[in-house]
């Protein structure tokens, strides 16, 4: 029974986003697809993929995707800014539609996130792109509306990021370090996921593969993804590693044989309450992602 399991508090807060594949809502075939695949979050999209012309169409096909739904998966549609011709019937079909999340690109500003959350409700969760130099200077302000906003997670748009800046996109995004990191310490004191951007060299594995442990390494909860193939790595990156369970299970454990103890020798490792915490949230994590 789920209220017996000693790790429910922890796992009433969890949602596995480690995978969050990017579909184009003009690619009906795609759509269909990601229902077959194993990603934790399909993001509809209805920006940077789709040429102008395409924008009305697509967001009809978007508003039927979403309403026959993508079972077991997190449900996010990416709108286009609301200051652009599109963004306020977007938000009107993400109202229609019900997704579980509405992707909001080129955030600068709290109030943005605000005046969004309340055209559409608190049922539908924002995840606030982080992809201007605004955005990077004002990312802890924009975090904090998650006070007064369905805001559930900070999403670097390493692309538009890196254009703006001048900056040159490597595979270890050395130029990108400060505000990668400054939007994960924003999104975790505001107890928001911290979400990567995509890699968008399809034919180079072993790039995403140094890129997905390079951002998990760094504290994101999980990576967007442009392809299906990229699916996979992604998954296993952001999930604790086998030893990571192991050493989870090993304090827990320890500190079960030894309830009043404030600190433990584990492993020859000296392990505090600190750690059975973050023992906890592994052992937690392992449960919910099987
Ligand atoms: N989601 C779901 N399925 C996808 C997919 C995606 N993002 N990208 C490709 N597929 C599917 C294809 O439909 C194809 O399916 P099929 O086997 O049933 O025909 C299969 O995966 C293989 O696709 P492939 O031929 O390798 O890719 P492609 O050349 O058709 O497309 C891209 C390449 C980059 C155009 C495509 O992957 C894409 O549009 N990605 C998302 C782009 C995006 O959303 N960008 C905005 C955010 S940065
Ligand atoms: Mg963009």
């Amino acid at each position: 029974m789920a209220l017996l399991n000693p790790y429910w508090r922890v796992m009433t807060k969890l949602s596995l986003r480690r995978s969050l594949l990017y579909v184009p809502a003009a690619n009906a075939r795609a759509l269909d697809k990601a229902r077959t695949l194993p990603c934790d979050a399909v993001i509809v999209d209805l920006e940077d993929s789709l040429a102008p012309e395409a924008k009305a169409a697509a967001r009809e096909a978007a508003v039927a995707a979403i309403r026959q739904g993508f079972p077991g998966k997190t449900v996010a549609l990416r709108v286009n800014a609301t200051d652009t011709p599109w963004g306020a019937a977007d938000l009107k079909a993400a109202v229609a539609a019900g997704p579980d999340v509405v992707v909001l690109p080129k955030v600068s500003t709290p109030e943005q996130v605000v005046a969004v959350s309340r055209a559409i409700g608190e049922d539908i969760e924002i995840w606030a792109m982080i992809e201007s130099c605004e955005a990077v200077l004002r990312v802890a302000d924009i975090a904090s509306t998650a006070k007064i906003a369905a805001l559930g997670a900070l999403l670097v748009g390493t692309n538009d990021l890196a254009a703006q800046m001048r900056c040159r996109l490597t595979t270890g995004r050395e130029a990108l370090n400060s505000a990668l990191s400054q939007t994960v310490i924003a999104a975790r004191a505001f107890n928001l996921a911290p979400l990567d951007g995509p890699f968008i060299d399809l034919e180079d594995a072993a790039g995403l593969e140094s890129q997905c442990r390079h951002a998990a390494d760094m504290g994101f909860d999980g990576k967007s993804l442009i392809h299906p193939s990229q699916i996979d790595a992604a998954n296993r990156l952001f999930s604790p590693s086998s030893e990571r369970i192991a050493w989870a299970r090993a304090v827990i454990a320890a500190f079960e044989a030894e309830p009043k103890a404030g600190v433990l020798a584990v492993d020859g490792k000296m392990t505090e309450r600190l750690h059975l915490r973050e023992a906890e949230r592994i052992a937690a994590f392992a449960l919910q992602a099987g």
